[in-house]
């Protein structure tokens, strides 16, 4: 039977402590300083047990820091075990997975060859935002689905005839899941981004299918809050009861949360890849599942 010792960090450390006790993992936290010019210096508070070394460490903001926190740990880790696995609950740059315009760069590409490079021998990270950010990884990698557990949280509210929307299509195939696991049907909004400016449409026509029923828009992620606003708007116009959002990472930049309240969503409830009050589904068990 494999030994895994689990290291976080403070932007992780809660998830990492659920996920230890799911596998009875020894748990070492870790200690940060940052100097006056922003560098991160991490050190470990014990020596990791022989066996695997689980980092983790999500990637919300400060993006960059927690980056660098991330593959410095991993590096870390690598001096102990020839086997390290790169738990990274929110993996930033996944949406720089394309050169969408001419002259942008595939980032994705150059943070999976760090992870890599650091010395990760697997990655695991929970509702990526595309699996072609995936497929950059020269490594192992698994990308598991936080949306039976938020489905298993709206499964306990009181809905009127719920039904499943995404902002756009994109996200279909989540809104799909989410729909089968919640035993209702789904629907897709017409989404159109200004690639330049990140100014969102809802291009959609009108819909009948919604008036009076609870809806439960779905997306991978809330960063300024603009889809999700512009859908409920939208689907408000529509005369529906109420929007209840079901995100797995809330980023939720610019007081977003504030923004979505006010165009009328009742309710945000997101996954613990990135800790915050709207935080309310545990995926240490999913992860868990990723590791033994
Ligand atoms: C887009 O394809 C994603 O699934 C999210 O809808 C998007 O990244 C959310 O960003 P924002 O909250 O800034 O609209």
């Amino acid at each position: 039977m494999t030994t895994f010792t689990v290291i976080s960090e403070k932007a992780s450390e809660d998830l990492a402590k659920k996920l230890s006790k799911k596998i009875r993992a020894k748990y070492i936290k870790s200690e940060l300083t940052v100097f006056p010019d922003g560098e991160s210096k991490i050190t470990i508070s014990s020596k990791p047990k022989k066996g695997s070394i689980i980092i983790v460490q999500s990637t919300f903001p400060p993006v960059d820091s927690n980056l660098i926190r991330a593959l410095t740990l991993i590096s870390k880790a690598k001096q102990y075990s020839p086997n390290v696995i790169a738990v990274i609950p929110y993996l930033g740059y996944a949406r720089q997975d394309q050169e969408f315009l001419p002259g942008e760069i595939i980032t994705i590409k150059v943070i999976a060859n760090l992870f890599k490079a650091s010395g990760a021998s697997k990655i695991i990270v929970v509702d990526i935002h595309s699996k072609i950010a995936l497929n950059q990884f020269k490594i192992t990698s698994k990308n598991v689905s936080a949306v039976p557990n938020l489905v298993n949280y709206f499964k306990k509210l009181q809905l009127k005839e719920p039904l499943v929307v995404s902002p756009d299509l994109g996200g279909a195939s989540r809104a799909k899941e989410f729909a089968k696991h919640f035993g209702t049907k789904y629907i897709t909004l017409k989404k159109q981004r200004d690639r330049k400016t990140g100014k969102v449409l809802i291009k959609s026509s009108d819909l009948k299918e919604v008036k009076g029923r609870d809806l439960v828009l779905v997306d991978d992620m809330i960063s300024t809050g603009g889809s999700i606003i512009k859908a409920a708007q939208f689907l408000k116009k529509q005369k529906c009861k109420r929007v209840f959002v079901a995100c797995t990472h809330a980023l939720l930049m610019n007081n977003a949360e504030k923004k979505i309240r006010k165009a009328g969503v009742s309710q945000i409830i997101s996954a613990n890849t990135i800790p915050g009050n709207t935080a309310l589904v545990d995926v240490s068990g999913i992860i868990a599942k990723a590791i033994v």
